[in-house]
């Protein structure tokens, strides 16, 4: 899936130079970066939320994209109907409920769940349908380790089972190891690498990407 060049500013003011990309279809792309680096952005533009400079969405228009930003959101309903707002009976619901371990919740009122519950309700009002692209804003970030293992686990059997691409922005660089098959490194809102994860994540060509993994310790 090609994605094309784009850039973006707000309010006259350069944040981002996108260079364009292939995202390999089936893959899971991990976009890494320090705060500020322009991860979210790339997001919200591949989903549409904010335009690009040129106006233009720089995925294919033919394309179903799912997106789930840095801050989940829940809608004033049960947590089961929150999910079924995407579509899907309440079977599915509660047996997707279930692997994310969070069927227990089902009747709750969405707007009281924690952190990490409000997360993983999020996903799987994404994961109830199918999506070509699916963009996801750090999804773990709220996450314990258990539930973190959990989605990573759940994330990767949807894109085996629906053959969708995954655009997953993360500070974990071990966990960009575990999931992702591509990787891009994002920094001062210019992408300073991209590849192969399996090199980028451990033998990159640039200075600033070895920096950055060994200022991250590994
Ligand atoms: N709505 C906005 N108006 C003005 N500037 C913005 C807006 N949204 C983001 N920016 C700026 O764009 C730059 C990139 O922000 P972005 O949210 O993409 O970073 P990020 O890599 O996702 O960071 P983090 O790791 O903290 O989530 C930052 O300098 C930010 O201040
Ligand atoms: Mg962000």
């Amino acid at each position: 899936m090609k994605i094309s060049a784009f850039k973006k500013s707000y309010e006259g003011k350069w944040v981002l130079d996108f260079p364009g990309f292939e995202l390999k279809d089936g893959n899971i792309c991990a976009v890494i970066g320090s705060n500020g680096s322009g991860k979210s952005t790339i997001a919200k533009v591949l989903a549409g939320i904010v335009k690009a400079d040129n106006r233009r969405l720089p995925v294919p228009n033919d394309i179903s994209v799912g997106y789930m930003p840095q801050k989940s959101f829940a809608f004033r309903l049960s947590t089961i109907s929150n999910i079924r707002l995407s579509g899907g009976s309440e079977e599915e619901a509660l047996v997707l409920m279930k692997r994310l371990q969070i069927d227990h919740l089902a009747r709750k009122r969405a707007k009281k769940m924690s952190g990490g519950e409000t997360a993983r309700m999020a996903l799987a009002r994404l994961l109830i349908r199918p999506y070509d692209l699916l963009i996801l804003d750090e999804p773990t970030a709220s996450m314990d380790i258990e539930s973190t293992a959990l989605t990573e686990e759940v994330v990767s059997e949807y894109c085996r089972n629906t053959g969708c691409t995954v655009l997953w922005v993360t500070h974990s660089l071990q966990q960009a190891r575990r999931v992702a098959q591509q990787a891009i490194f994002m920094r001062n809102g210019c992408l300073c690498e991209a590849g192969e994860a399996e090199k980028l994540l451990f033998n990159p060509d640039k200075t600033e990407t070895r920096e950055f993994l060994e200022f991250y310790g590994i």
